[in-house]
């Protein structure tokens, strides 16, 4: 951060014995644009046209229409303050740029006031393919353009909300689980086929291959209290996908008050990322090759 960055990002001074010293808001910065390399532009172009050109046929029209919406380009690496003016046209989601990850109550905040946190740094080159932490191209091209829909943005916007209300409630494992399935690795069936939502594939060459082509994983339909119960794994493609009929059925699923939800799920079982059961809708009985046994979070 420059110097004038950190000024900008200053939210209140304490005073000390030792004079004022500044206090900044948690883990959101301002992005510098200027400070941008060409390769980090030549990152994101990379990227950006890889993902671009296999997407058609593959993603939900919502996300085509939202990277259209957005003016979201191959050319450089977006800015914030320019989307934020079409973004908050469209649905009244606002960016922030973060270093990285922040506190679970952090995140449920902002996205209860309808702010998106986005990792301001991109990968390197020699990670174009796999980086472990959320980095600029996952969080923007993968999240932001659902953020001009309507709808997937109420939802968005209810699960923070949620959230905020489940701290304390020993349920952020069931919420966490349920954006896992949803937000990053959500398949959608269409008129023209089955499509990809999920920003953790649609961020990714490898799984927007994988999550629709793979005869390996399981496709299942979206069930509340099921995906609330299912572990999952941070280190591979997903052994099971769940997939929505439409963002209103996510929408309205979701919609109705979690506690006494998360009392009943606090008696049963939680299930194996490859698990099925007899009450599953199952669209693919995934063959399982080449899955880790252990591993589940
Ligand atoms: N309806 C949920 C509740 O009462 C809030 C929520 C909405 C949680 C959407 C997740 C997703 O807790
Ligand atoms: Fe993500």
């Amino acid at each position: 951060m420059t110097t004038s960055d950190q000024a900008l990002n200053r939210v209140s001074y304490l005073k000390t014995d030792r004079g004022e010293i500044p206090v900044y808001a948690s883990g959101i910065v301002l992005q510098d644009e200027s400070a941008y390399t060409e390769t980090d532009h030549q990152v994101w172009q990379q990227l950006y046209k890889r993902q671009r050109q296999l997407l058609p046929g593959r993603s939900c029209d919502e996300f085509l229409d939202g990277l259209e919406a957005l003016k979201l380009g191959p050319d450089r690496i977006p800015s914030f303050a320019e989307t934020n003016v079409l973004l908050q046209r469209q649905t009244g989601w606002r960016l922030v740029a973060v270093n990285g990850l922040l506190p679970d109550l952090s995140f449920f905040e902002l996205l209860a006031s309808k702010q998106f946190p986005v990792t301001w740094w991109i990968r390197k080159p020699e990670e174009i393919d796999y980086i472990s932490e959320p980095d600029l191209f996952h969080d923007f091209f993968g999240h932001v353009p659902l953020l001009a829909n309507p709808i997937f943005g109420d939802y968005l916007q209810a699960y923070g909300a949620g959230g905020v209300k489940a701290a304390g409630l020993d349920a952020l494992a069931y919420l966490a689980r349920l954006y896992w399935y949803t937000v990053e690795f959500g398949l959608i069936q269409t008129s023209a086929g089955l499509r990809i939502y999920g920003a953790g594939i649609l961020s990714s060459k490898g799984e927007s291959f994988y999550s629709l082509d793979s005869k390996a994983p399981n496709h299942l339909g979206f069930e509340l209290q099921r995906i609330m119960r299912t572990r999952y794994r941070i280190d591979s493609y997903q052994q099971s996908y769940f997939v929505i009929n439409s963002f209103k059925q996510l929408f309205d699923a979701t919609a109705p008050d979690f506690t006494p939800v998360y009392q009943q799920l606090a008696d049963q079982p939680t299930l194996a990322a490859r698990a099925i059961t007899e009450r599953d809708l199952v669209f693919q009985r995934g063959t399982g090759e080449g899955f880790a046994e252990l591993g589940d979070v």
